[in-house]
């Protein structure tokens, strides 16, 4: 499966540098550029510890990050996270699977979300209780259409 996901991250073209607000970082819960809601979906506190599971090169988590939120971003695929560190050396990036990661672990996360990450591609039954066991605040994903 990584493997798959490594030739997507070759094959897909790299977020713009600017979007058209003129913005370096950015979120995008849709396939459209610069289209939908931002970070207030989360209801985040300031300084808010953030999990994107599936996060792929980073341009959502590199928001999270400018806003000073504590953000973590877990992909499978090693390509991917290659390139989110090329781009946004800053951010905390785990190589690895979004269960193996949440059952890895102890430490509550106050929101975590998914933009057609892993919570398209992972098994409902096993992604949600592992989710559930750490949560503390918002869950939110998207997925195309
Ligand atoms: C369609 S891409 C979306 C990437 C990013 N969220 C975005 O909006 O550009 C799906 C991503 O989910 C990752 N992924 C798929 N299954 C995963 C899993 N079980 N755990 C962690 N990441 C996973 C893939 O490696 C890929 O980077």
């Amino acid at each position: 499966m990584a493997g798959s996901w490594d030739q997507y991250a070759q094959d897909r073209t790299p977020r713009r540098a600017r979007n058209a607000a003129g913005a370096s970082t950015w979120f995008n819960w849709t396939q459209y550029p610069d289209h939908g809601p931002s970070l207030e979906v989360l209801n985040l506190s300031p300084g808010a510890r953030v999990l994107d599971l599936g996060c792929g090169k980073g341009g959502n988590l590199a928001r999270v990050c400018t806003e000073g939120h504590r953000g973590v971003g877990v992909d499978v695929s090693a390509l991917q996270v290659a390139h989110a560190r090329t781009r946004w050396p800053h951010l905390a990036l785990v190589l690895g699977d979004a269960v193996t990661y949440l059952d890895g672990g102890e430490e509550p996360i106050d929101a975590t979300y998914s933009v057609f990450g892993a919570h398209w591609f992972v098994e409902p039954d096993l992604l949600l209780p592992a989710v559930h066991r750490r949560l503390r605040g918002v869950l939110a994903f998207s997925y195309a259409p």
